[in-house]
């Protein structure tokens, strides 16, 4: 198995080094633009290998695409992150670019790879991977569901006293600061409603937390964070790899299914080792499905964007 992480920044090389301890694969490149550094990260998550005990061969690249041949899974996280006060959409002029040439340069070398999107805004960045490249829909997946509800059930686990990995919840819709929908309709707690645990006012507290959560760490790190973004998509790898068929909340192209086409958004998908394998109805309650239509709305005037672009 051959895993590809593209960006050696932050959040690639905290996704990098998260494959290499779980080891993921046999093989993992990192690649970056900038000269030297993706073969530097490379050597020194190497030089952990004795410490963690783990015998994946990770190899850095700068820009040679040709160490990617035969990639069975990639991570996009090249692309600038957002700052203090800029939201992910800001950033659609830049990285729109960058995730069309390196999802084109990849499938050069490796026509099968199944591509994650971690770039912003990342709806818009997976809607555009899918477009451009005109691969299965089933293999481009953005990863933003999965950072969202992980942001979401600390938040819960804060607001109950309790473990995150006691809590089951959910968060659909786009990746936005006013995109995301956290299902608070949907959270239990082993299986029992959150709303017995804790006041309406206290659940919409944790999920407007949570709306914001990307933006409270980009405030707080002076740069947008990389620990939970670089395990979201190392734990998507994961699934892919291991066959697990996880049902994750996830970026992916909609035909209909919650009411919207043409479009990428999250929504619950079962992934396995061929990519997301199939969609699953939450059946949402009339002011679900509205939230979630404003989102498509909002997702859709961004890639709308795309076409403005020189790309
Ligand atoms: C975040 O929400 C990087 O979009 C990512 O932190």
């Amino acid at each position: 198995m051959k895993v590809t992480v593209v960006g050696a920044g932050a959040v690639g090389a905290t996704c990098a080094d998260n494959i290499a301890r779980k080891q993921l694969c046999d093989e993992l490149v990192i690649v970056d633009i900038k000269d030297g550094v993706a073969e530097g990260k490379a050597m020194d998550l190497m030089q952990t290998a004795q410490l963690e005990g783990f015998d994946t061969k990770i190899i850095g690249s700068t820009n040679d695409y040709s160490k990617t041949a035969g990639t069975d899974v990639v991570v996009i996280t090249s692309g600038i992150p957002r700052k203090p006060g800029m939201t992910r959409e800001e950033l659609i002029g830049i990285n729109a670019g960058i995730v069309k040439n390196v999802s084109q340069s990849i499938l050069d070398k490796s026509p099968d790879a199944i591509i994650i999107v971690i770039s912003n805004p990342m709806d818009t960045m997976t809607y555009l991977a899918l477009k451009s490249t005109g691969i299965s829909k089933h293999k481009i997946i953005g990863m933003g569901g999965i950072l969202d509800s992980a942001r979401y059930r600390y938040n819960l686990s804060k607001a109950l006293n309790c473990s995150p990995n006691d809590l089951q919840a959910s968060v659909i819709g786009g990746h936005g600061d006013t995109t995301m929908i956290p299902l608070t309709r949907l959270a239990t707690y082993m299986g029992m409603p959150v709303s017995n645990f804790a006041s309406a006012d206290v659940l919409e507290k944790v999920a407007a937390d949570t709306m914001v959560g990307g933006a409270t760490l980009t405030g707080l790190l002076g740069t947008s964070a990389w620990y939970a973004p670089g395990s979201a998509g190392s734990m998507l790898v994961e699934t892919i790899v291991r066959n697990e068929r996880r049902l994750v909340p996830c970026c992916v192209a909609l035909d209909g299914e919650y009411g919207q086409s043409d479009i990428c958004l999250g929504v619950p998908v079962i992934v396995g080792r061929n990519g997301w394998e199939s969609i699953v109805d939450y059946k949402l309650n009339a002011d679900e499905q509205a939230a979630f239509n404003k989102s498509a709305d909002a997702v859709r005037n961004m890639n709308e964007i795309l076409s403005t672009l020189n790309l």
